[in-house]
């Protein structure tokens, strides 16, 4: 397959860097605090979903009720705990494979974005070099609704300067495929839960594999 849009929006968190571990930490450290169970499956739900949404299926398994207040500082405790994981994030986090593959496609003439619904995006591209690689960055601060829905994506078409239609998705969570799909986008599924969903346009073999689909903008 070779696909003919002119730009590339990727998700962050499981796409250019992998900060699962990180997020399973921090959220691990409130279940426990707070008597409800939580594992690396229920982990896995939280992929592409807001920090408050994410909460709310955490707290599915909770025994009592909480206020919207409570909840607010639970996010919270959860966020500041999360930042102080992402510090150790550096540079070298950054795989060569991502690093070489952004680099071709720039080089291919294709504008590259950011579409994440983490309000921690900017500090995560900052830590691993690439503060000012994108072209344009949306983002948890840019958006009233999360993926499903399609607004980030948008977004980053809007600040692109680039019609939905002539834009690749790159996403590794199902909520992100449907995002793209409900944009009038091009979704390219990268890892399993992206792939399971059905709803995607091409299953990418690996990162490096957008060399072989994007052989260069307005060929
Ligand atoms: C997404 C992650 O990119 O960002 C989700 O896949 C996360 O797991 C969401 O909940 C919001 O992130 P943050 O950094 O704003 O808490
Ligand atoms: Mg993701």
């Amino acid at each position: 397959m070779k696909l003919e849009e002119k730009a590339v929006i990727f998700d962050l968190d499981g796409v250019i860097c992998f900060t699962d571990k990180y997020h399973y930490q921090a959220w691990k450290a409130l279940a426990d605090k707070l008597g409800i169970y939580f594992d690396e499956k229920i982990n896995n739900r939280l992929r592409g979903v807001s920090r408050m949404a994410s909460l709310e299926i955490i707290l599915e398994r909770a025994d009592k009720t909480y206020t919207q207040e409570e909840k607010e500082a639970f996010a919270e405790e959860k966020n500041d705990n999360y930042k102080e994981l992402l510090k150790n994030m550096k540079e070298s986090d950054l795989s060569e494979e991502v690093k070489t593959t952004l680099e071709e496609l720039r080089a291919r003439g294709y504008l590259l974005a950011i579409g994440s619904s983490s309000k921690n995006t900017k500090f995560i591209l900052g830590q691993l070099g690439l503060g000012d690689f994108f072209d344009a960055i949306a983002d948890g601060t840019d958006i009233t609704h999360s993926k499903p829905d399609p607004e980030v994506f948008l977004k980053a078409a809007e600040k692109l300067g680039m019609k939905p239609e002539d834009c690749a998705v790159v996403e590794d969570a199902k909520a992100g495929i449907e995002a793209a799909k409900a944009a009038n986008m091009t979704a390219l599924a990268l890892d399993g839960d992206a792939r399971d969903c059905g709803m995607q346009d091409y299953n990418l073999e690996g990162f490096f594999d957008l060399l072989n689909i994007l052989p260069g903008a307005g060929e």
